[in-house]
């Protein structure tokens, strides 16, 4: 049997809506991003959402509008997405690389707090694999030390932190709509927040900082001459991803709801396969289940990259845990020890999990986990 690693679920009405944009002729930014930026604020409950091409252009995006360039340091996990430093980077700035709480791969606010120095300007903590980081501390954290919070929300659209959706907490969140996530645009970015004047200064910096916008001069019935304030970027999105992004807003709760299931289901029946660990449980927030990482044991009978290897010839893809940034050539160097991040990064791997795998699907893989790494009776 042969398992997908992931698919996006599409429901099947999703050609006709992006071919009825097409026929439009508008098929740029536009109206569906504007109606898609509206949905998207109102699910996570941000007063505006700002529609781009990428997360890690929300993140760049969110870091710059609060002011953050050459010099400034700004503290984010290691074990994470390269993205997350790369968009710090993208900004002039340094990443700075603190610890992760082993149980849930998320930022140790007491590591973060320990990395802050005089140069220290931002703090970014991620809701690794959508489970969210504990944004409580976070927010203490920044007030104190009067820090920018920006929140690499990627994998958590839909997630809660204590019943409050993430994307309603912090100033600045950013979310990605890559196929891998919980919902697609095939690529795309948000960035939710409360201010309506950043939130318009971004929407300008997205096409170059110009002053009007398409819809804007579409309707004017004047000649328009824009004028450019500042620098910008090339950030869009289109109206074609924008209106697959509302097909995928609405099927938004089954997805999710899917994913819990299956997640379950894996959990219940991994407590009994011998060397492997499920994800830890939390009581403070409903998470995406965006990935399922498991934790192999250190004396597992084999090692994670065999173990994959020999999922892969049993039909069955999966990936390494989330990287540890700091090992990686590109960042070598640039961070102190970070134990947690090693052993959580070295020994985690995920497993297929999205809305559309079926019941014998993930049998499959458990049989498979289970023969490599022998069961223990139930
Ligand atoms: C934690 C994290 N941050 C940022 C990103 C970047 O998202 P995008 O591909 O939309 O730029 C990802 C994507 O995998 C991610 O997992």
């Amino acid at each position: 049997m042969e398992v997908p690693f992931s698919r996006p679920y599409l429901r099947g009405d999703e050609s006709a809506v992006v071919a009825r944009v097409i026929a439009s002729g508008w098929v740029s930014q536009g109206p569906r991003v504007r109606e898609f930026e509206a949905a998207f604020a109102e699910r996570v409950g941000a007063a505006e959402a700002v529609a781009v091409g990428s997360c890690t252009a929300a993140l760049q995006l969110a870091l710059y509008v609060s002011g953050i360039g050459p010099g400034d340091e700004v503290v984010v996990p290691s074990m994470s997405f390269i993205a997350t430093a790369n968009a710090v980077w993208q900004c002039g700035a340094t990443p700075v690389f603190a610890d992760v709480d082993p149980r849930t791969f998320n930022l140790d606010p007491d590591a973060a707090e320990g990395a802050i120095t005089s140069r220290t300007k931002a703090i970014m903590p991620v809701h690794q694999l959508g489970l969210p980081a504990d944004m409580d501390r976070f927010l203490d954290l920044a007030e104190r030390h009067g820090l920018v919070l920006v929140e690499d929300a990627a994998c958590a659209i839909g997630a809660t932190y204590r019943s409050r959706p993430i994307g309603s907490l912090g100033p600045l969140a950013c979310f990605s709509l890559h196929p891998r996530k919980v919902i697609t645009t095939g690529e795309g970015g948000m960035i939710t927040l409360s201010d309506p004047d950043v939130a318009a200064r971004l929407r300008r910096l997205r096409q170059h900082a110009m002053d009007v916008s398409d819809l804007a001069r579409h309707a004017a019935r004047d000649v328009v001459i824009e004028s450019y304030p500042e620098r910008g970027w090339n950030h869009r999105m289109t109206d074609m991803q924008a209106a697959l992004g509302l097909c995928q807003l609405e099927a938004l709760d089954e997805i999710l709801a899917e994913r819990r299931r299956l997640a379950e289901r894996y959990s219940a029946a991994i407590e009994r396969i011998a060397c492997l660990e499920p994800p830890c449980e939390v009581d403070y927030a409903e998470r995406t289940w965006q990935s399922y990482a498991v934790t192999l044991a250190a004396d597992a009978p084999v090692d994670r990259t065999e173990l994959m290897r020999r999922l892969l010839l049993d039909g069955v893809p999966t990936r390494r845990g989330v990287m540890a940034i700091h090992r990686e050539p590109a960042y070598a160097g640039t961070a102190a020890e970070l134990p947690n991040t090693d052993a959580a990064s070295g020994r985690s791997l995920m497993l297929p999990l999205f809305a559309g795998l079926t019941d014998a699907q993930q049998d499959h893989v458990l049989e498979c986990l289970a023969s490599h790494l022998s069961a223990v009776a139930a």
